[in-house]
């Protein structure tokens, strides 16, 4: 059966599948373009790269596509209210915000009609954000890349909040590697989309280095874990030289200048803005690379246009319209 379109505020995506926002530089325009082509909502990752480059990146992205673009904004960076701005002056749809709650970004999205979608990983945080006026709410669960709200998994996770979301859509995210898990988690647990990241890390369009995409492709199941992260929420990232050096070495890691001051709290063990760019650049002894914790059972680097053919035909082959009350 056909998958239903998703529906965010007055925007609507014909395919219920949100490109997770990577930071930084690891979803750009690059990948948001084909992803809005396909029908689905891509993401520009907005933390931690100057504001004027994120503008002339969303702007570029609008003028490429007629699908939606959105842009994610961790609360936890310095300059996360400028961010916010620049975004919405340079034409952002929708403003994607996790690592962290903020209250008065619902505010902005009132006064300049831009849809908010918050990231939670708690029904006590769905419910303030349903509350406060969030256009959406996508729920993030410990399968997931990045920095991490929970160790909760997304199937004992989702049902618990899915109880308290009554009034905007309600958004799956967390190591989903498939369609089937996509109808799954949309018939079954009563999701009205679901936002997959590290299955488009692997495709051509993604923009960082092959380096990147082939040590995702390399990695089995042991090589994924969790690392401490200076914006003080644990991560999940490949098991590479630096998240071992990261384990026994720490006090060797601290970084001699705070060159990018992009934190609001910062606990400085090492810089997460030099790590994270090292993996773009794909320097596999430096760099930090964020993964999602199925990455091992991806196994090819497709396009952005073969994955939605894979998660749409693989989701429409057993997807029913949902009959139960959540
Ligand atoms: C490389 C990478 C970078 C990420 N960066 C961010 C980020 O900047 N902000 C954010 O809210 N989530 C970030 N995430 C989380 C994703 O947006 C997404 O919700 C999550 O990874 C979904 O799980 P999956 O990767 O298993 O599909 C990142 C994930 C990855 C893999």
């Amino acid at each position: 059966m056909k998958l239903p379109p998703l529906k965010i505020g007055r925007f609507t995506a014909p395919v219920p599948l949100v490109q997770g926002g990577m930071s930084i530089r690891v979803s750009t325009s690059a990948l948001a373009i084909p992803v809005a082509d396909c029908g689905g909502i891509g993401t520009i990752g907005g933390s931690a790269i100057p504001i004027d480059e994120l503008k002339a990146d969303i702007r570029k992205a609008k003028a490429a596509t007629k699908g939606i673009v959105a842009v994610n904004i961790m609360f936890a960076m310095k300059n996360f209210y400028e961010l916010v701005m620049g975004s919405i002056d340079a034409g952002v749809d929708m403003i994607v915000t996790g690592a962290g709650f903020s209250r008065d970004i619902f505010k902005i999205g009132k006064e300049t009609n831009t849809p908010i979608v918050s990231i939670v990983s708690s029904p006590a945080f769905a419910k303030l954000a349903e509350k406060l006026g969030a256009a959406a709410i996508v729920v993030e669960a410990k399968e997931a890349g990045g920095h991490l709200g929970t160790d909760i998994a997304l199937r004992d996770l989702f049902p618990e909040i899915r109880k308290v979301v009554t009034k905007v859509p309600l958004i799956a995210a967390g190591g989903m590697t498939n369609g089937y898990e996509m109808a799954e988690m949309m018939d079954k647990y009563g999701a009205d989309g679901i936002q997959i990241a590290t299955r488009f890390v692997m495709t051509k369009e993604c923009s960082v280095s092959d380096n990147f995409k082939q040590a995702m492709l390399n990695a089995t199941k042991d090589d994924i874990k969790l690392i401490k992260s200076p914006v003080g929420l644990p991560g999940r990232a490949l098991n590479t030289p630096f998240v071992q050096k990261l384990k026994h070495h720490e006090s060797d890691l601290k970084a001699k200048e705070c060159k990018y001051k992009c934190l609001k709290k910062c606990d400085h063990v090492y810089c997460i803005s030099e790590r994270l760019m090292a993996a773009c650049d794909g320097d596999i002894e430096e760099g930090l690379f964020f993964s999602g914790e199925n990455v091992f059972k991806l196994k090819d680097i497709l396009t952005v246009r073969e994955v939605f053919d894979q998660f749409v035909s693989q989701a429409e082959s057993m997807y029913k319209e949902p009959t139960a009350v959540y």
